[in-house]
């Protein structure tokens, strides 16, 4: 406790020590005056990924009212999983490459990937499961906790980041909005593959 307020006043301390040298705090600005102007809204490319993250987060709470129909729940984590599917996919095969050579610390999408295949190793063992199965919701419960872990370090990290980097937000929200639409009708047609 004692060494979190410490890192506090710490931090304040060297926040304002910062903002006290004009010629820094001006030279920073310059850098960044362009990019800060975006916003979740004017990006396309978060702007779709949250909306994605929105959708499976009204899913997971269905499936928490659900709880007593076990044909409910499944036919719900059938939509959770499509969701999944879709939503990493497009994260892996476009805006995780297109972000990757822009971010500070590569470190941070090599985590979101590791995530995405723990999620994925759930979603396919919950896959082969039947929802009468008494460890079901456990795995469930565990996955939802680890896509609130993982949207989390997206949405107050990595996107943020990657909206003040010049990256073309437009047309990597382009690619993953047409790439969305193809792989959801692939999914949603049949899925005998
Ligand atoms: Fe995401
Ligand atoms: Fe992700």
């Amino acid at each position: 406790m004692a060494a979190g307020t410490q890192t506090e006043s710490k931090k304040s301390k060297s926040s304002s020590s910062r903002s006290s040298s004009a010629k820094s705090a001006s030279s920073k600005s310059k850098s960044t005056a362009k990019k800060t102007s975006t916003t979740p809204k004017s990006d396309p490319a978060t702007r779709l990924l949250m909306q994605d993250h929105r959708a499976v987060e009204k899913l997971f709470k269905q499936y928490e009212k659900a709880k007593e129909d076990p044909a409910q729940k499944q036919a719900i984590f059938q939509q959770i999983y499509m969701e999944l599917a879709v939503h990493t996919q497009i994260e892996e095969e476009i805006f995780y490459p297109a972000s990757r050579p822009h971010v500070k610390e590569e470190e941070m999408v090599n985590e979101a990937e590791v995530e995405h295949a723990s999620a994925k190793d759930l979603m396919a063992q919950l896959q082969k499961m039947k929802p009468e199965d008494p460890y079901y919701d456990a795995k469930v419960t565990v996955l939802k906790e680890m896509i609130e872990h993982h949207v989390e370090e997206e949405e107050k990290e990595y996107f943020p980041e990657v909206r003040k980097t010049d990256m073309d937000l437009k047309a990597v929200g382009e690619q993953l909005k047409v790439r969305k639409e193809e792989l959801m009708a692939k999914m949603g047609g049949g899925t005998a593959h």
